[in-house]
C-alpha cells in the first residue's frame, strides 16, 4: 500500500457533500483496504463557510472560491457537487486543465456539456467519474460500462427519478390528482420547492441521455432527447391502465431500432408509459428508482435502490474515488473509457425524431353513448393500419349519454397514431380530445 493518501477537495458541501464526507470518514479503514491508499478530503470550498466548517471540523481547509480548489497544487482529485451547468462547467473544466481528477454527480452538466468535457479530460489524460449522476446510489453506470461490456445493448428503461415515482406511486395508492399529491410531497420533502426539472422529466432525460450514450456508443445528445413530465397525467388514466393490468411510471427510455431501410436509429425518450402490472420494475414504488437493461448476451437484467439522498448518493461518489485512487497511475490509454467506447469510435447512429418512435398505445377518449360509433373509430386504426390490441368501455352512467371508450393498440409508428387520432377527433360522435400515453411490454 502507498503511504501517500489521495488529496481531494469537494467543491459544494450540501446534502451529498456531507454524505461523502461521512462514509469516507466512517469507512475510512475498509476503504483503504479495498483501495490500497487513503483517500482523505483536505479541502472544501462552499459559500457558506461557517456551515461548511461546522460539518468538516478542523483539520480540513476551508474556502468560499471554487477556483481555488481546481487550481491548488496539493489537491489530486476534484468532487463537483455545485450542480447546474454555469460554474459547474467552468470549475470541472479547469480542474481538468489544472490535471486534476474530477468525480461529479452532476447529470445536467454531463448531458449537456459532457462531449466538451470528456473531450478536454481524454486530451489531458485524466479521469472524469461520474456513478452518481444517474440513479444515485445504484451502479449503474459501472454495471453498463463494465459488468455488460460483452453485450449489444437492445435497450434500457428506467425509473430515474424518484420524485415523480413518488408522486406517482401516491396518485395511484390513494386515487389523487397530481396538484394534491405534489403538494403533499413538498411538504414531506419529497419534492424541492421549484420541482419543475423532476415533474416535466428533464431529470430523467438528462439521466437517460447518459445512459443511452454508454448503451450504445455514441456522443451525449440531450436536446434530440424527447422529454415528458407527469403534470398533464390524470389519475383516471392510472385507474384505467390498473384495470387493464398495466401501471402508468415515468420511464428513461434509450432503445436501438432497426429501420425498415434497413439503416439503424435510436429511441430516447421520457414520458409516462404503461408497464404490465406483472413486470418486476412496476412494483417500484415510491422514491426508489430501477433501471432494466436488454442485453443480447445477459437478457434482463435489473438494478434497483435509492436514486436520491445523502449517503447512497455518497455511496457513488466514493466508489468513484475508489476507482480514481485505483487507477491514478494507469496508462491513460488502457482506463475504462468515459462513454464505455473508445472516444474514436463512437458512432452517429441517429437519435430517431419523437414520431418515428414505435410504441404500442393507450387511446382514452369521450364519446357519444349511441351507434356506430366504436364503428367509426375503429375504422379509422384500421385504415391506417393500426391494430387493436384490447378495448374498455365504461359502462355510461345513469342518465348519461356519453362514456369513456379506452383502447390499447399494439406496436405502431407514432406519427401514424397520430394521424389517426386527429380523423378520430374530428368525428362528432368523438366529445374530447384523445389522450394518448405509451405502453411498453418490456420484453
Ligand atoms: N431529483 C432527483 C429525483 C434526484 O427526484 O430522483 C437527483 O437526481
Amino acid at each position: 500500500m502507498s503511504s501517500q493518501a489521495i488529496r481531494v477537495g469537494l467543491l459544494g458541501i450540501g446534502t451529498v457533500g456531507s454524505g461523502a464526507f461521512t462514509v469516507l470518514k466512517r469507512n475510512q479503514a475498509e476503504i483503504m483496504r479495498r483501495a490500497g491508499r487513503g483517500i482523505e478530503i483536505t479541502h472544501v470550498a462552499d459559500l457558506d463557510v461557517a456551515r461548511a466548517r461546522a460539518i468538516v471540523g478542523e483539520g480540513v481547509e476551508v474556502v468560499a472560491d471554487g477556483f481555488e480548489l481546481v487550481r491548488h497544487p496539493d489537491i489530486d482529485v476534484i468532487i463537483e457537487l455545485i450542480g447546474g451547468y454555469g460554474i459547474a462547467r467552468q470549475l470541472v473544466l479547469e480542474a481538468i486543465e489544472h490535471g486534476k481528477h474530477v468525480v461529479t454527480a452532476n447529470k445536467a452538466l454531463l448531458a449537456t456539456h459532457g462531449n466538451e468535457i470528456f473531450r478536454a479530460a481524454s486530451r489531458r489524460g485524466v479521469m472524469v467519474a461520474f456513478e452518481a449522476a444517474v440513479a444515485g446510489g445504484i451502479p449503474i453506470i459501472k454495471a453498463l460500462r463494465e459488468g455488460l461490456t460483452a453485450n449489444r445493448i437492445d435497450w434500457i428503461a428506467g425509473i430515474i427519478n424518484g420524485t415523480t415515482n413518488f408522486i406517482l406511486s401516491e396518485m395511484r395508492e390513494k386515487a389523487l390528482p397530481f396538484a394534491s399529491v405534489l403538494a403533499e410531497a413538498q411538504r414531506l420533502g419529497y419534492a424541492e420547492a421549484d420541482p419543475t426539472f423532476d415533474i416535466e422529466g428533464v431529470d430523467a432525460a438528462h439521466k437517460a441521455t447518459i445512459l443511452a450514450a454508454i448503451a450504445f456508443g455514441v456522443p451525449m445528445q440531450f436536446e434530440r432527447c424527447h422529454v415528458e413530465g407527469i403534470t398533464s397525467l390524470q389519475s383516471e388514466d392510472i385507474r384505467y391502465a390498473e384495470q387493464l393490468g398495466y401501471r402508468i411510471k415515468l420511464l428513461g427510455i434509450a432503445r436501438r431500432r432497426e429501420l425498415a431501410d434497413g439503416s439503424g436509429g435510436i429511441e430516447l425518450r421520457v414520458h409516462p408509459t404503461l408497464i404490465p402490472s406483472r413486470r418486476l420494475i412496476a412494483s417500484v414504488e415510491g422514491a426508489m428508482n430501477a433501471v432494466w437493461v436488454k442485453g443480447d448476451a445477459i437478457g434482463h437484467t435489473m438494478y434497483y435502490g435509492k436514486g436520491a439522498g445523502a449517503e447512497p448518493t455518497a455511496s457513488a461518489v466514493v466508489a468513484d474515488l475508489v476507482d480514481i485512487t485505483r487507477m491514478f497511475t494507469s496508462d491513460p490509454g488502457n482506463r475504462v473509457p468515459h462513454l464505455a467506447f473508445q472516444p474514436d469510435a463512437l458512432s452517429d447512429i441517429r437519435i430517431l425524431p419523437i414520431d418515428e418512435i414505435e410504441s404500442a398505445y393507450y387511446l382514452r377518449m369521450r364519446v357519444a353513448d349511441e351507434p356506430g360509433v366504436l364503428a367509426d373509430v375503429t375504422r379509422i386504426l384500421a385504415d391506417s393500419r393500426i391494430s387493436i390490441d384490447a378495448a374498455l368501455q365504461r359502462e355510461a352512467g345513469e342518465g348519461e349519454n356519453q362514456t369513456d371508450f379506452i383502447l390499447l393498440t399494439h406496436r405502431a409508428i407514432e406519427g401514424r397514431v397520430d394521424a389517426a387520432m386527429a380523423r378520430i377527433e374530428a368525428l362528432p360522435t368523438v366529445l374530447s380530445k384523445v389522450v394518448r400515453l405509451r405502453m411498453e411490454e418490456l420484453s
